[in-house]
């Protein structure tokens, strides 16, 4: 036992009801198989959706992949957050940016957006499927997968 805590991590989408929680769900995935301890968390930068299931298109996709995140709850971004993780990751540049306003000038977390993890895909965001088609969220589980994955690597400094 070294004492030190498990790695944390946030991601952070508009509504927390699709990017966001598929992104944590991918996230533990990962970790578990990289065999990785940590803490790992979504939210939204908006407050609509605080206290609410995810979107059942994404609860339908990842229980495709063999992940239960019925029992996720939205919730909203604060400041606070900022000092309860190690690294904050933005799905798209909008919400990148409303964490940057965010962000306490001393904060020591590491804000980032979650393709820039990805070789090759540096400043691609992860499009928001929440008014298009069901497809659309099996290319939200491919990306937020890739940058899981590359993230996972990252921390355990293995890439
Ligand atoms: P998310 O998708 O940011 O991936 O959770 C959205 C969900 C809800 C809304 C927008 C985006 N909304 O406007 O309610």
């Amino acid at each position: 036992m070294s004492g030190r805590p498990n790695p944390s991590v946030l991601f952070v989408c508009l509504g927390n009801i699709c990017r966001s929680p598929l992104a944590e769900a991918a996230f533990r995935l990962e970790a578990g198989r990289a065999g990785l301890a940590m803490s790992v968390d979504s939210a939204g930068t908006g407050d609509w959706h605080v206290g609410e299931p995810p979107d059942s298109r994404a609860i339908a996709v990842a229980r495709a992949k063999g992940v239960d995140i019925s029992g996720y709850r939205g919730r909203q971004v604060t400041a606070a957050d900022f000092d309860r993780f190690d690294h904050v990751v933005a799905l798209d540049h909008a919400n990148l940016a409303r964490l940057r306003a965010l962000r306490p000038a001393d904060s020591r977390a590491a804000l980032s957006l979650l393709l820039d993890h990805v070789p090759g895909r540096a400043g691609e965001p992860v499009a928001d499927p929440y008014y298009g088609a069901d497809e659309g969220f099996e290319t939200t589980w491919a990306d937020v997968t890739e940058g899981a994955r590359a993230l996972v690597r990252r921390i355990a400094g293995t890439g």
